[in-house]
């Protein structure tokens, strides 16, 4: 707060004075949250600096703690894969096969537990429930995400191959649905389904000769319980270009 957050707010005022005063071209103002949280671009925002706050912490938590944990997870998956099913290694460079790696990653880990929506009038769902206007709701992600009726019996485990129901998303309810559904999905999975940047990044990490470290075991946090790894050591066997890689790397838009 006092060494990030508040500085950076406290630029962008100064920045958005000189623009007031005429001594700034608007034009080279930075074009990011907390410019148009210190803009106050809705009046409504006021001059709640713990709004800002929170939206950072909320964008933070939305963008880089589910991208991150989604892609360690996708590497350990893999790796259990890959032990049973060695042949699939030759796939490894295969942009459609980490694709499938990702979407099956995100269906049996779900960044978020359950979303939370409160009923706007009375309703009766496909299942024959009813809903009474006001309700809160909450739409479990994990257990949707696992329902054998749509993934198969063995939708309790991972597969790659696995095929779904031509309505039913493959991996699962991890971006959520409707009109609130993730921005960022197009980020992550790609548009086309083949450009996200977690193929790019497990790509490079495979070309690299990603292992797991044999003397680190990989390590589950032991106070908080939350799907994700505490610690989840590597090897990398092949070291010369990746950060030069990662560095110029481009990830791929809508
Ligand atoms: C693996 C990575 C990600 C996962 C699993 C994920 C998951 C989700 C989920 C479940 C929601 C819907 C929440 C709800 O309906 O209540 C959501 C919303 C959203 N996500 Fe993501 N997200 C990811 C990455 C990103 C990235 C990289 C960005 C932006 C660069 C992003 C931007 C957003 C935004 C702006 C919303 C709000 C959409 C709205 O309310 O209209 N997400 N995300």
């Amino acid at each position: 707060m006092r060494s990030f957050y508040r500085p950076a707010l406290e630029r962008h005022r100064r920045l958005i004075a000189e623009v007031e005063v005429g001594s700034r071209e608007a034009a080279s103002l930075p074009r990011d949250l907390l410019g148009l949280l210190a803009a106050c671009a809705d009046p409504a925002w006021g001059e709640d600096d713990d709004l800002g706050l929170r939206e950072t912490i909320v964008t933070l938590n939305a963008t880089l703690d589910t991208s991150s944990v989604i892609l360690v997870q996708a590497l350990a998956e893999a790796f259990t894969w890959l032990e049973d099913h060695p042949h699939d290694g030759a796939l490894l460079a295969d942009p459609d096969f980490l694709n499938r790696l990702v979407r099956e990653t995100l269906r049996l880990h779900p960044t978020n537990t359950a979303f939370f929506r409160r009923v706007a009038e009375d309703v009766r769902l496909e299942s024959g429930r009813s809903l009474r206007a006001g309700e809160m709701v909450a739409i479990r992600v994990g257990i949707a995400s696992r329902d054998e009726s749509v993934y198969g019996a063995d939708a309790n485990e991972f597969n790659p191959w696995r095929t779904v129901p031509p309505r039913a998303y493959d991996y699962g309810l991890a971006f959520g649905s409707g009109a609130h559904k993730c921005l960022g999905l197009p980020l992550i999975i790609g548009a086309g389904g083949r450009d996200g940047s977690h193929v790019h990044l497990l790509s490079m990490l495979f070309a690299h000769g990603i292992q797991l470290d044999p003397d680190r075991p990989p390590r589950r946090p032991s106070d908080l319980d939350r799907d994700m790894y505490e610690s989840f050591p590597v090897l990398l066997r092949q070291t010369s270009g990746l950060v030069d890689e990662l560095a110029g790397h481009q990830i791929a838009g809508p």
